[in-house]
């Protein structure tokens, strides 16, 4: 991060103070409040961070008005254009893309780490055959710290290392297995002459009885959503896998706190929430009603795969994965009237000028959901196979966090809004109050 560049002014009722400006190699400077209540006798009060950096990082770069979106300085139309998914986690991980020596070390390192311990699969038995994919992954991720105690030293970078390829490696396997699980059908092994995205349609897709070979068109289609999904800055799972990789737990257990902020349907759990959006207006000439809907603050219904906190614009990501939809379903001789909807919706909502005042436009999750059920997936593992693309930034913002010599533990302050100090009273003189809870 280039030094601070100048002083600027901050004032407070009488009282002025100045804080350092931050110049981050692209967008705007930040103001450095860690002296803020030394200067000022306040705090900042900025609940959901809307308007705060919490950490510095070189991995990824959004701009949220002009729909840019940068790996490590690179666009990311022109990543799913020239490399596969491996090109990018290392890209992610190191800084650079690999040169092609790099890359066949890291591919087999990689490729050796995809099988999971064979007791790992006892775990699974214990879950409901219905349960949620994104439940199990949450528990079975969180328990791979159980099998590797030899290598859970944070500080020692040899251990980080390890920790960062089983997660990357493993990560396909288990989300795998979890559909299999949910299907009854037995677990399929890695096979290591495949590639990380073809190996990752193999364990979903195979059956022992028969052979399967993914059709090409699918492995690109995936290796495309994997890239795309690979890391976003500082969004909510992101920064779940800070926060606990903040309090110096093991990176298993970030990364289950990051697969768990990852479920929800504000978050990753909207391409999910898509499909049941697009499927709920059915036709469209419901279009219209299910816009009013949206629209209406009274109704819970919000036209999900629309909006975003950062984009203002058009999502990149969408950009690269709307024509992707048509293509992939072409080259698999499939029709999806889900898509000839999508994109009718698309159209009358940003014609509408409710969507274009408050700038929702669609976002990565929006076509997303079309090309996993071109894929064959059903909703319930689109958030998944996002978990396992995501899998990679997260690793690489904890690996960030570790090395940064700023890294404290998180613990954001609150304004407190109640009561002030009071005496307990016994409980025959106690009145009668409507609880908050329950
Ligand atoms: N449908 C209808 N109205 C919407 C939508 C939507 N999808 N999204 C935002 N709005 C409205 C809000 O009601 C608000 O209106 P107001 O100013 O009249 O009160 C305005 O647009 C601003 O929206 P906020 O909720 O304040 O924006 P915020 O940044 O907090 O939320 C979010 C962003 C959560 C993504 C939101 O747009 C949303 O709920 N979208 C649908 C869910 C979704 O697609 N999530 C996936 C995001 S991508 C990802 O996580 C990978």
């Amino acid at each position: 991060m280039p030094a601070t560049a100048r002083k600027i002014d901050f004032g407070h009722g009488n009282q002025r103070a100045e804080l350092p400006l931050l110049e981050p190699t692209l967008g705007p400077p930040m103001i450095d409040t860690r002296r803020l209540r030394e200067e000022t006798g306040c705090w900042a009060y900025d609940p959901s961070f809307g308007e705060t950096g919490a950490c510095r990082s070189a991995i990824t770069y959004v701009d949220g008005d002009e729909g840019v979106l940068l790996y490590r300085g690179y666009p990311i139309d022109q990543l799913v254009e020239r490399c596969d998914y491996l090109d990018v986690c290392w890209l992610l991980l190191n800084g650079d893309l690999p040169s092609a020596a790099q890359k066949a070390k890291f591919t087999d390192d990689i490729t050796h780490h995809t099988m999971v311990n064979e007791q790992l699969h006892a775990i699974y038995r214990g879950f409901r055959r219905d349960s949620h994919p994104m439940a199990v992954m949450c528990g079975v991720v969180g328990a791979l710290a159980a099998f590797y105690h030899d290598s859970l030293d944070i500080f020692d970078p040899r251990h980080r290392l390890i920790a960062s390829h089983r997660l990357i490696a493993k990560m396909p396997t288990i989300a795998a297995m979890a559909y299999k699980y949910s299907l009854g059908q037995p677990f399929i092994y890695p096979r290591n002459d495949l590639g990380y995205a073809e190996n990752f349609l193999h364990m979903l897709f195979a059956v022992p009885c028969e052979p399967y070979r993914a059709p090409a068109a699918a492995v690109r289609a995936l290796e495309a959503l994997l890239i795309i999904q690979a890391d976003h800055e500082q969004n909510a799972s992101t920064s779940a896998m800070r926060l606990v990789g903040s309090t110096r737990a093991n990176p298993y257990a970030a990364t289950a706190a990051a697969i768990a902020a990852l479920w929800g349907p504000l978050h990753g759990g909207a391409n999910e929430a898509v499909l049941q959006t697009l499927a709920e207006i059915g036709s469209v000439e419901r279009i219209p009603e299910m816009l009013r809907r949206a629209k209406d603050k009274d109704d819970p219904f919000r036209l999900s795969g629309f909006g975003h906190r950062v984009y203002k614009s058009y999502d990149p990501r969408a950009k690269v994965l709307r024509p992707l939809c048509s293509e992939l379903l072409a080259a698999l001789g499939k029709e999806d009237p889900l898509l000839t909807l999508a994109m009718e919706l698309e159209r009358i909502a940003l014609e509408d000028p409710y969507f274009v005042e408050r700038k929702l436009y669609p976002n990565v999750d929006f076509y997303s959901g079309i090309i996993f059920r071109a894929l064959g997936l059903p909703p319930a593992m689109f958030t998944p196979v996002f978990a396992v693309a995501r899998t990679v930034g997260w690793v690489a913002h904890w690996n960030e966090m570790m090395t940064d010599p700023e890294t404290r533990i998180v613990r954001p302050r609150q304004l407190y809004v109640g009561p002030e100090e009071r005496p307990v009273v016994a409980v025959e003189k106690r009145r009668e109050h409507a609880p908050l809870v329950g």
